[in-house]
């Protein structure tokens, strides 16, 4: 795995999106597979920047979510499509009809996932997927456990990622308990992948992915079977 460490929050970002625009630049009709949660909001506005200044062009770019929660209505302000909707997909050129999130909604959430899968596979394959990480090492909702799954499923979050998504909400009573996630499987299968990692609360996560130990305890760690992987990180995840 290769380690870039950056001084702070908004350089990683910088790095990320300059990564990330590389990609697009060299592969108009790429495959992106996209992470929520606050890491990623600056690697959007970067984006989006770029593209505001008539650099960037999504026309042709496809892109799959990692994850939602269920069950959601993707009108919900805390739904994963609303998220994404408002931080990326509409302020940028993307068609909508181009960008997939599980539906939080759907009747048969067996069928919602494997459907998911498929799609992602005839689309081609993800080109560049860009993850956020869990204090707990989960990466999507896929939640430290003895058992993982491979391929996008429902599952139920752990208390640890209730009670971290609650500042979300306005009481943990709110946070839905189960989810839709990409599994472990299909997160590999992406050519390429970019690890966001900041703050402190990460520490422990981060010093999990460098060191040489893979476990089911920290999902994450099962990336070290990847050939291309990028950590990008700052120094307060970085040092103790
Ligand atoms: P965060 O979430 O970016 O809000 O810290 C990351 C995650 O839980 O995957």
């Amino acid at each position: 795995m290769k380690l870039i460490i950056c001084e702070n929050y908004d350089a990683v970002m910088e790095q990320a999106a300059q990564i990330t625009i590389d990609i697009i630049k060299n592969k108009p009709d790429c495959i992106l597979g996209l992470p929520t949660g606050s890491t990623p909001i600056g690697l959007y506005n970067n984006l989006v920047k770029e593209y505001e200044a008539g650099k960037l062009d999504f026309s042709q770019v496809k892109s799959f979510n990692l994850d939602e929660y269920y069950p959601i209505d993707p009108e919900n302000d805390q739904s994963y499509r609303y998220f994404m909707n408002k931080h990326l997909f509409n302020r940028i050129n993307i068609d909508i009809n181009n960008t997939r999130v599980p539906n939080g909604n759907c009747e048969d959430p067996n069928q919602e996932c494997a459907e998911y899968e498929k799609a992602i596979d005839l689309a081609g394959g993800i080109d560049l997927q860009i993850l956020g990480i869990g204090n707990n090492g989960h990466i999507g909702f896929n939640e430290p456990d003895k058992n993982l799954q491979a391929y996008t499923h429902m599952t139920k979050l752990t208390e640890n990622t209730i009670e971290a998504n609650s500042r979300f909400f306005e009481k943990s009573d709110d946070v839905p308990r189960k989810a839709l996630t990409m599994g472990m499987a299909s997160i590999m299968k992406a050519e390429k992948i970019l690890m966001l990692i900041t703050g402190k609360a990460k520490h422990n996560a981060l010093m999990t992915l460098l060191s040489d130990n893979i476990t089911t305890d920290v999902p994450a760690s099962l990336l070290k079977l990847h050939t291309d992987v990028t950590i990008i990180c700052d120094k307060a995840s970085y040092e103790e």
